[in-house]
């Protein structure tokens, strides 16, 4: 796990954004596994803008979705599907069959997750996973106590979740249910890329990048991954023990390796 520490989201979702931009740029239909919610909002902004100032060209891409409640049609204002159209697939002018999300509104959703993990072992694998993370942990919608082993699947969500995402629904009514890839969906996504800014999230991290690998974390999972970044702020970094190391990696990177980054 590589944990990159930055003064600020708006310095981290900078070098986050530069790291997909040179993985589209050297690799045109690379396919990008995107999250939702509020951290990688400024990430896409900037993606958003390096396609309209610096033309980068994301229209050979494909892309998939980690997650989206049951119940919320497409054109719902609090759908995922919503959110993406607005940061992400209308600003990247990415076409419809570019893009993949789970369909929350399908009659059989047991068979909707058989097609959508079949989609992505047709077209997969994920060469880049962009991740948030709960303050329970959670990545994608996989809670606490979800399966390492498992793909995507109907969850229900933990109060904690429902409550931190109200502030997303006008009416304030979370669906209890939602379809997310599972998290051994996600590992076996070529490279991950998680963000977390904010008080809020540092138990979270301390557990995930420091504590056992254990289901009642789902993100701590990820230490098993070969190729994880995780970038934080100071304030989801505070309650690392290792925190003075991670920045002295950093800072002592080798040239050859930040050519990640160009
Ligand atoms: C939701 C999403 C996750 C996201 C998490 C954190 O549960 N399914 O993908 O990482 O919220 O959201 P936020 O970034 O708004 O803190």
């Amino acid at each position: 796990m590589e944990v990159i520490i930055l003064e600020n989201q708006q310095a981290a979702s900078e070098l986050a954004s530069k790291r997909i931009l040179s993985l589209v740029t050297q690799t045109p239909n690379c396919v990008l596994g995107f999250a939702t919610g509020s951290t990688p909002l400024k990430t896409y902004e900037l993606l958003g803008e390096a396609k309209s100032q610096q033309n980068i060209d994301f229209s050979k891409i494909t892309s998939f979705n980690l997650d989206e409640y049951v119940g919320l049609p497409t054109d719902h204002a609090s759908s995922y599907s919503y959110y993406m159209h607005q940061h992400v697939f209308g600003p990247l002018g990415l076409s419809p069959e570019q893009y993949h999300l789970p369909n929350g509104m399908a009659a059989n959703i047991e068979l909707e997750c058989q097609q959508y993990e079949q989609k992505i072992k047709e077209r997969g694998p994920i060469d880049l996973q962009i991740l948030g993370i709960g303050r329970d942990g959670h990545i994608g919608f996989n809670e606490p106590g979800s399966s390492l082993g498992s793909r995507t699947r109907l969850k229900t969500l933990t109060e904690t979740t429902r409550g931190d995402n109200k502030a997303h629904f006008q009416d304030q009514r979370v669906p209890y249910h939602v379809v997310t890839m599972g998290i051994q969906s996600i590992m076996e996504a070529s490279e991950i890329l998680l963000l977390a800014f904010g008080d809020a999230k540092a138990d979270a991290i301390a557990k995930t990048v420091e504590g056992p690998i254990t289901a009642s974390v789902p993100a701590s999972a990820l230490q098993y991954h070969p190729k994880v970044k995780i970038f934080l702020d100071l304030a989801a970094a505070s309650k690392l023990q290792n925190l003075e190391y991670y920045q002295e990696v950093y800072r002592k990177k080798p040239a050859w390796q930040l050519a990640e980054f160009i």
